[in-house]
């Protein structure tokens, strides 16, 4: 697929709450209903969320797109609870209709066909690398999805996308795969040079040790921002950027940039 596809324009809907599904501790699953029909919607937009159930939280929350049915018209989405605002998003019921802005922003550069792609998500960055594995078009051989998390019971389940590529894990504490954070895994660590393209989302340090070894190796490397956002439509500034071409909205110019672009 081409880079940065002009996909479905962007809409507000009223969109219908089918699952809200706790996966673990403090992850959930949301899946939402479309009464408009969806297309063209791409690996690394994201979708801004209204939370009606807590009248002080008046700002949407922007949340990745993890998935999106096509068949059954439904996008779904990867909740961590961080704070007030996801905490009452994981507490809506079933049945219940929940406005979203969508979709927002740009996607990943889709690879070319022979590039063998490393996808690194930490925390809540899991879910547009799940999306980009299952949408990037290439054999399953070509992507590795390596995951980090601070224990094995902050990893969620990814069975669903197992076929896709393969998949690595580090936990801080040693409970699932490799100890340590995603640059200490071998398949970062030894094998760098092995890939074409890096893509990664999650916590800026995680994203800028990420940069800087694909940067010396000379390897194409994007990255999703999750700044704090507010408007997500480009009029508040609050989610701006330094890049080389001088202050970019993440919410319209990204989040998804690449590292050569970007101040880091
Ligand atoms: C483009 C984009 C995509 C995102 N995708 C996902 C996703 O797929 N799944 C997911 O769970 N979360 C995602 N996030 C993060 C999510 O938007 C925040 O977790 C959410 O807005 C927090 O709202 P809250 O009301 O729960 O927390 P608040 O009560 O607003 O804040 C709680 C604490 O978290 C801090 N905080 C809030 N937002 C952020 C942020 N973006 N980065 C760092 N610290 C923050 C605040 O400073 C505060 O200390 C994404 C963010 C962006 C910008
Ligand atoms: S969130 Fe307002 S300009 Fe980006």
């Amino acid at each position: 697929m081409p880079s940065n596809t002009k996909g479905m324009n962007k809409t507000v809907q009223d969109l219908l709450l089918l699952e809200n599904q706790q996966l673990n501790n403090d992850n959930f699953l949301l899946k939402l209903k479309s009464p408009v029909h969806l297309s063209g919607i791409l690996p690394g937009q994201f979708v801004n969320v209204e939370i009606k159930s807590a009248r002080e939280i008046f700002l949407r929350r922007p949340f990745s797109v993890l998935d999106v049915d096509y068949q059954n018209q439904t996008i779904s989405l990867l909740v961590k609870i961080l704070g007030r605002g996801s905490k009452k998003l994981t507490e809506i019921t079933p049945g219940q209709k929940i406005s979203v802005v969508f979709p927002l922003g740009k996607s990943f550069t889709f690879p070319d066909p022979g590039d063998r792609v490393l996808l690194i998500g930490g925390g809540s960055g899991v879910a547009p690398m799940l999306f980009l594995a299952k949408m990037c078009g290439l054999p399953a051989d070509n992507v590795h999805v390596l995951l980090g998390a601070k224990t094995i019971n902050d990893h969620i389940n990814v069975d669903d996308y197992l076929k896709f590529g393969h998949f690595y894990y580090t936990t801080e504490d040693g409970s699932k795969g490799e100890r340590g954070f995603v640059i200490d895994h071998p398949v970062f660590k030894e094998q760098l040079s092995k890939f074409t393209r890096i893509y990664t989302c999650g916590p800026n340090p995680m994203m800028k040790a990420i940069a800087a070894s694909a940067k010396k190796a000379n390897i194409i490397c994007e990255v999703s921002l999750e700044n704090m956002m507010a408007c997500g439509f480009g009029v508040c500034l609050c989610c701006v950027e330094d890049t080389n071409e001088g202050h970019k909205c993440v919410c319209t110019e990204g989040p998804v940039f690449n590292v050569n672009d970007l101040k880091w």
